[in-house]
């Protein structure tokens, strides 16, 4: 029997009121709301995430990864308006997200921000108290490894770090888990190796983590961020991995802009291997629907 799996990364959920950026008034904010008012809001449709969210529950995965930029501009009112999005979405305990530098684009207080998400951020058996990275979460024989990226970043900068914390953590972690028979997912919202995103937009330590991931190994990493469909295969101790980039979730298909998608992995251990297929969605403009691709083997090119 296998774990199904749904990704989707990226929803940018609008529309933006302008006034939003003026409460608790940061440049950044201002800049990012122009920036929505300008081009953004002709490249994320709330109603395609609508259609995005339909398609994924009619699929009926066992568990949902989300990885992060729910946001725009990280207004207050958007993360009340976020974790009502949430609650509708995915139960705590079948959906895990981790944020994106969308959902940290200022510096906001934790408790008036990110603590609304912090029911799809906790590691298993852990009630409330502070969020902790990386967190785990064990669904059968899959687990899920949850990072976060999201700092607020200087004008006009897209980037994410991990920092020391969770790249010394890290490594026990994919270690045990290997050990105990685990599925290995790590979710992270930016590429998490070296030369797939632009210096601007780049995760700072991408190569002290693909450091890490090579030598300890895992089974795949999802990611969001640049909004487009990415597959990157690396060699780590424990065999191939892969990096899957899935495009945003509310996405408008415009020029160079790719529709929006979503993936469905179907997982499972067979004759003491495992075995991953991949079922890509793409949103049809002409149809006003998900359209699914064949199911495709998950493996080395
Ligand atoms: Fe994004
Ligand atoms: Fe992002």
């Amino acid at each position: 029997m296998h774990f199904s799996l749904a990704h989707l990364s990226d929803v940018h959920l609008g529309p933006l009121p302008a006034a939003w950026a003026f409460h608790n008034f940061k440049l950044k904010r201002l800049i990012g709301a122009a920036n929505w008012a300008r081009k953004r809001r002709n490249l994320h449709n709330p109603d395609i995430t609508a259609a995005a969210v339909d398609s994924i529950h009619a699929a009926r995965p066992n568990h949902i990864a989300f990885t992060g930029d729910l946001l725009n501009i990280s207004a207050l009112e958007e993360f009340t308006r976020g974790q009502e999005w949430m609650e509708k979405f995915g139960s705590s305990t079948d959906l895990s997200f981790v944020p994106g530098n969308h959902d940290a684009y200022v510096k906001v207080p934790i408790e008036e921000g990110l603590v609304r998400f912090s029911p799809w951020m906790m590691a298993d058996g852990v009630k409330d108290g502070a969020l902790q990275f990386p967190y785990v979460r064990l669904r059968r024989n899959v687990a899920l490894i949850g990072l976060t990226t999201a700092l607020p970043q200087a004008l006009h900068k897209a980037g994410g770090t991990l920092g020391e914390h969770q790249l010394g953590n890290l490594p026990p972690l994919l270690e045990s888990l290997q050990s105990q028979g685990f599925y290995r997912v790590v979710m992270i919202h930016h590429p998490p190796l070296p030369g797939l995103a632009s210096p601007r937009k780049a995760l700072t330590d991408a190569a002290e983590l693909q450091a890490i991931l090579k030598d300890k190994g895992c089974e795949l990493v999802l990611h969001g961020h640049n909004h487009r469909t990415m597959e990157n295969w690396f060699e780590t101790r424990s065999g191939p991995a892969v990096a899957i980039g899935v495009a945003s979730a509310s996405g408008t298909p415009q020029g160079h802009h790719e529709a929006a998608g979503w993936n469905l992995f179907r997982i499972r251990r067979q004759h003491g291997r495992w075995q991953a297929t991949i079922t890509r969605h793409h949103w049809n403009a002409a149809t006003g629907r998900f359209v699914s691709a064949r199911p495709a083997l998950l493996s080395p090119p």
